[in-house]
């Protein structure tokens, strides 16, 4: 007979408190048996391949809203409230979370991209940890809740413009290693751009630099906060966060929110336009959603996004 079963034929009869000492070792604590236990266990990975015909293929983890909810205790009342609340939304495990995929990452993968809410609202303590991950290998980008100096909770209220990320934007550049606006990093021959939608537009400037990035011809993959919607992805978000009834109609949801405005700003839906038919686009990057769901974009460029790194998800995207 086993230990185990030797162990529980024992406690049969016995009363409810069981002595942890007399515990024998059950084989999923048994180093020998699983010499690797706690380690990527909790880790929900996908994966997606871009084949672009690379000289060096290489890989890379892409993760995605984080939202960290850390305050120091001297900061005001109001971060000690959002703590409290905004922990209990995310599940207080972001951080672990975090390392978690970091550590995979550095065994696994050259690259690391974070397509924005990597913090929850802007506090002290979420910016150094800002500063505390954010390295060299660490390709990013903003989202909409870099910008939210207090979750709606005080004045002003948020206001999806330039104007509103104005109150704030130096404070969020402060802190985050890259451009917020715009950046571009070319590695292995592919141009990583990654730019700020975080309410679903993108501006005049960013459309200018993007045309400045295509003219060096190379291979382009776009990261960013908020996708650009499909149909398909504009259904599956929209069954995620309102449920059945807009799937039991039959009829396609109502287009609200930043699929409108990529629909209704000009500037935006002619960049979106345009990148449809730009052969150089062969890949886009997103999150926001808090869903895994990827469609095809354009012929050249199929578009994943990445549910959310609270929950321990990310997606291993390989270019080859
Ligand atoms: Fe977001």
């Amino acid at each position: 007979m086993s230990d185990r079963r030797q162990f529980l034929k024992q406690m049969a009869g016995v009363g409810a408190l069981i002595a942890t000492s007399q515990l024998p070792a059950f084989a999923e604590d048994n180093p020998e048996v699983f010499p690797k236990r706690g380690r990527f266990e909790r880790l929900s990975l996908s994966y997606g391949v871009v084949n672009i015909g690379l000289k060096e293929p290489f890989s890379l983890l892409h993760i995605s809203d984080t939202h960290l909810t850390a305050a120091y205790p001297h900061e005001n009342e109001t971060k000690q409230l959002l703590h409290t609340k905004r922990t209990q939304t995310f599940g207080g495990r972001q951080e672990e979370a975090l390392l978690d995929a970091l550590a995979w990452a550095k065994e696994h993968v050259e690259f690391i991209v974070h397509t924005g809410d990597f913090i929850d609202w802007q506090s002290e303590a979420n910016f150094d940890l800002v500063e505390k991950y954010f390295g060299k290998s660490f390709v990013g980008c903003v989202g909409n809740h870099e910008y939210s100096p207090d979750m709606g909770y005080s004045v002003p209220k948020i206001e999806h413009t330039e104007a509103f990320k104005d109150l704030t934007r130096g404070r969020v550049q402060g802190h985050y290693p890259f451009d917020v606006r715009f950046t571009s990093q070319v590695v292995h021959g592919v141009n990583f751009i990654t730019l700020d939608d975080v309410y679903g537009y993108v501006t005049e400037e960013q459309v200018a630099l993007f045309g400045q990035e295509v003219a060096k011809g190379l291979p382009i993959v776009l990261c960013m906060h908020v996708p650009f919607f499909t149909d398909n992805m504009w259904r599956a978000q929209i069954r995620f966060w309102k449920g059945k009834g807009p799937l039991d109609s039959g009829e396609f949801p109502p287009v609200t929110g930043d699929f409108l405005a990529q629909k209704e700003d000009p500037v935006t839906r002619d960049f979106i336009d345009y990148l449809k038919r730009e052969p150089l686009l062969k890949c886009i990057l997103a999150g926001h959603l808090h869903i895994t769901v990827e469609d095809q974009f354009s012929p050249t460029c199929r578009e994943y996004v990445v549910a959310g790194g609270f929950l321990f998800h990310g997606r291993e995207v390989m270019f080859i």
